[in-house]
């Protein structure tokens, strides 16, 4: 039998499990392969005991509309940075790549799938620099992994939050006042922009065009006196101010600066009030709802024939690369060009256009 290795890394994202079926169901058509999954992704290989699943046909009855990963995830360390507590209560990690490599090949692993984010990639990249035969697959609610157009995810959490602002909508227009909702998205600004468009807001800032706060309060007292009495702000999590930073945490191998949730509403909604904005603001940080539940169809038919293309590239040999979706087809990509850029905003697209022609200001 020819064993292939499944795991899912990274923050959970709505489709991880209609992937794993489309490769399990794929791979029925090849009654030589077995389909085994890692849990947490390579921590299941990498801890003692180690913990890999079956994954046949019971496994994944029905996954393929609920939320998040029947094989579990982390975003904590990979097998180049395996996290190790210290007896003093600190942390530093050690690389443990090559026990990963001994531990696949004593398992009689002949080929991985890993779905992840761009640091999941990352590590498929290196893996399979050192020899192992490894494909990757998309994954992030942020739409911010370059190589393909969409990743299953996004779609939804824009679902999620467009319904989310529908609903904000008649409380704030009761209330008459101001509402911020802030979004994920990371460096980039695709869940705002599309939730902002689909729902109608005044304002939307994204990282990729830095705001001015007086341009906002322009906007907002604007609405204000066309009798409106009430106005949305739809704000990803990485929006700064022209000359400011994001709420900085850490950075990154892409070189950007990681964000922490939480941060832009409440200081969005203090810079609008020392700019002298006397409208009633209220804040709504939306946080891990937005990648909660089910994946909708869009999503659920993205990532099954992700997960059938990925089973596909592994009979093909095509290892080192990545699936992706390019201009309503399924293609694949080498890794290394998907972790190669970040896909921000095109500030120049036609859908950054249609906001503006909708009147949405960008506080620029
Ligand atoms: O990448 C997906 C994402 O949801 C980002 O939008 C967000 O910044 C981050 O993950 C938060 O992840 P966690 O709370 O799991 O660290």
């Amino acid at each position: 039998k020819k064993k292939l290795l499944v795991l899912t890394g990274g923050g959970d994202c709505p489709g991880l499990n209609a992937v794993l079926r489309g490769i399990v169901k794929r791979s029925q058509q090849n009654p030589e392969w077995e389909v085994y999954g890692s849990i947490e992704a390579y921590n299941g290989v990498l801890s003692d005991p180690q913990e890999i699943v079956r994954l046949d046909n019971k496994a994944i009855a029905g996954i393929h509309v609920k939320g998040g990963t029947i094989i579990k995830t982390t975003n904590k360390g990979g097998p180049f940075t395996w996290p190790v507590k210290h007896e003093d209560g600190t942390w530093s990690s050690i690389d443990r790549s090559d026990d990963l490599l001994n531990r696949l090949d004593d398992l009689g692993i002949t080929a991985v799938i890993s779905i992840g984010g761009d640091g999941s990639q990352r590590i498929s990249q290196k893996l399979y620099e050192r020899g192992l035969d490894i494909v990757g697959v998309p994954k992030t609610i942020d739409n911010d992994l370059s190589g393909t157009d969409f990743t299953f995810g996004f779609q939804t959490a824009v679902q999620i939050a467009s319904d989310c602002l529908d609903k904000l909508v008649t409380t704030a227009e009761s209330h008459h006042r101001v509402m911020i909702m802030e979004v994920m998205g990371r460096a980039a600004g695709w869940i705002a922009l599309h939730t902002a468009i689909s729902g109608g807001a005044e304002v939307c800032l994204i990282p990729e065009i830095p705001y001015d706060v007086e341009k906002i309060k322009q906007r907002i007292d604007q609405r204000y006196h066309n009798g409106k009495g009430f106005a949305h702000i739809v704000m990803a999590e990485g929006a700064k101010s022209i000359g400011g930073d994001v709420v900085a945490s850490k950075s990154n191998e892409v070189g950007y600066k990681n964000v922490r949730l939480g941060g832009c509403a409440y200081r969005l909604s203090q810079e609008l009030k020392d700019a002298g904005c006397e409208a009633d603001i209220r804040e709504t940080v939306l946080g891990h709802i937005q990648r909660g539940g089910g994946p909708i169809a869009f999503d659920r038919v993205l990532a099954l024939q992700f997960g059938v293309k990925a089973f596909e590239m592994v009979l093909e040999r095509k290892f080192g690369r990545m699936v992706a979706y390019q201009h309503n087809d399924i293609v694949d990509v080498p890794l290394l060009e998907a972790i190669s850029t970040y896909n921000y905003v095109n500030t120049d697209s036609y859908l950054v256009k249609t906001a503006r022609g909708l009147g949405i200001s960008f506080g620029d």
